[in-house]
C-alpha cells in the first residue's frame, strides 16, 4: 500500500560544489523540503560570507520550479571568532556549526584539534542558541576504528555538555548502541541523526565476497547488534532521533582506489531507503515523525506543509550516476530499492 507523509527534510547532507553539486542536488531537491548542508568543502565554509556565497550557488543550481531550501552550516576551527558566531545567528541562513575533529573524516584537516581552543566560539554558540553538530569520533591512532564513536562520548561529549550546559548539540550519524543509549539518557538539548545506510547495513557489507569500497563511510559501519539499536531508536518514541542521510558523493575512481574515500551516496533514494528500513520493522507509521517532524521541531523551524507519496514498487538503481565529469556509484547500484517516490504534491 502506498504511504503519504509530510515532506521530509534531510538534517545532514553533503552537496559538494560546482558540477558535482549540480549533478546531485536534484536527487535531494525532489524528495526533501530542506537540508542541513555540511560545510566540508575545499576550502571549508568557515565564515558567514562563505556560507552565504555557497547558499547562492546552491539556489542557482536548483532544478526549475524547486523550492528546496538549503540550511547552511559553518565549519568550526580552533580559531572561530565569537563575532562570527554572532553574525551566523544574525544571518538567518546559518542554522548550525559543525565540529569535525581534525583528521576524523573527508576534508576535516582544518577541523578542531582541541575543543578547549574553541571555547570562545562554543560559549558564543551557547549564548546565541546556535546548535553544534558533532562528528562524534576520536581521532587517536591508538583507538580502534570501531571504538572511536564510543570513546568520543565519555572523552569529549560528556565534558562538552558539562562545560556548556545550555548548548544544543546533535550527535551526527550515530552508529552504535552506546551512542543511542547516551542520547536517550541525556537531556532535551542533545539529539542525534541516523543514516539510512546504518539502518540497513552492518559491517559485513564492507566485506561481502571481497572488499567493497562503496560500503565504506565514516563513522564506519558497525556490527549487527548496533544496527539493531539504531533501528529501535529511529522507529521508537524518542523525539531526539531524526533523519540525516549523510549522503556523501565521491567520484568512483576516488573510492575504487588503494586509499579510498569515505562516504556513501544515498540521495537518489534518500527517503525510499528509510521506508525500506521502517517497513522491515513493520513501523512505517513511524516514518513521518522521524523524517518530517522531529528535525524541524529540534531546529525550531516549521514542519513542511506539502506531502510526498511512496509506493512499494521496486525501483531499479543504475550501476552509476553522472557526477560532473566523473561518475559515482550510488547505494544499491545495479539492484533495486523496495519503495518508489510517486508524487510530491503541494
Ligand atoms: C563524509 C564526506 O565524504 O564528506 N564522509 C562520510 O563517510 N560520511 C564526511 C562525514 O560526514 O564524515
Ligand atoms: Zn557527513
Amino acid at each position: 500500500m502506498a504511504i503519504t507523509l509530510t515532506r521530509p527534510d534531510d538534517w545532514h547532507l553533503h552537496l559538494r560544489d560546482g558540477a558535482a553539486m549540480a549533478a546531485v542536488l536534484p536527487d535531494t531537491a525532489r524528495r526533501f523540503g530542506r537540508a542541513i548542508v555540511m560545510p566540508n568543502l575545499k576550502p571549508p565554509v568557515t565564515t558567514v560570507a562563505a556560507a552565504r556565497a555557497y547558499r547562492d550557488r546552491i539556489l542557482l543550481a536548483r532544478p526549475a520550479g524547486s523550492t528546496f531550501e538549503p540550511l547552511m552550516t559553518i565549519y568550526l576551527t580552533d580559531n572561530t571568532a565569537p563575532a562570527e558566531i554572532a553574525a551566523a545567528k544574525q544571518s538567518g541562513i546559518v542554522h548550525a556549526v559543525k565540529y569535525y575533529p581534525a583528521g576524523a573524516t573527508t576534508n576535516s584537516e582544518s577541523g578542531v584539534t582541541d575543543w578547549h581552543k574553541a571555547r570562545p566560539a562554543l560559549a558564543a554558540m551557547e549564548q546565541h542558541d546556535l546548535p553544534l553538530l558533532l562528528h562524534g569520533e576520536v581521532t587517536d591512532s591508538d583507538v580502534d576504528v570501531f571504538d572511536r564513536e564510543r570513546v568520543f562520548l565519555a572523552r569529549h561529549l560528556a565534558p562538552l555538555q558539562r562545560d556548556f550546559p545550555g548548548l544544543r548539540m546533535v550527535l551526527e550519524h550515530v552508529t552504535t548502541a552506546d551512542a543511542v543509549d547516551y542520547v536517550r539518557a541525556a537531556g532535551p538539548k542533545l539529539a542525534a541523526t541516523i543514516t539510512a545506510h546504518h539502518l540497513l547495513w552492518n559491517r559485513n557489507a564492507i566485506f561481502q565476497g571481497g572488499i567493497r569500497p562503496h560500503a565504506f563511510c565514516l563513522p564506519v559501519l558497525k556490527r549487527e547488534r548496533h544496527r539493531q539499536a539504531l533501528v529501535a531508536a529511529a522507529t521508537g518514541d524518542d523525539p531526539r532521533f531524526f533523519l540525516g542521510t549523510d549522503s556523501a558523493p565521491h567520484a568512483r575512481h576516488t573510492k575504487e582506489h588503494s586509499c579510498g574515500c569515505a562516504g556513501i551516496y544515498t540521495a537518489h533514494a534518500g527517503i525510499e531507503l528509510y521506508a525500506e528500513a521502517f517497513a522491515a520493522q513493520g513501523k512505517l507509521d513511524r516514518l513521518q515523525a522521524f523524517a518530517s517532524e522531529r528535525g524541524p521541531d529540534f531546529y525550531r523551524l516549521p514542519r513542511n506543509r506539502d506531502r510526498i507519496t511512496l509506493e512499494p514498487v521496486p525501483m531499479p538503481v543504475p550501476a552509476t550516476l553522472a557526477y560532473g565529469e566523473h561518475e559515482l556509484v550510488p547505494m544499491r547500484a545495479g539492484e533495486t530499492v523496495a519503495w518508489r517516490l510517486v508524487s510530491a504534491t503541494a
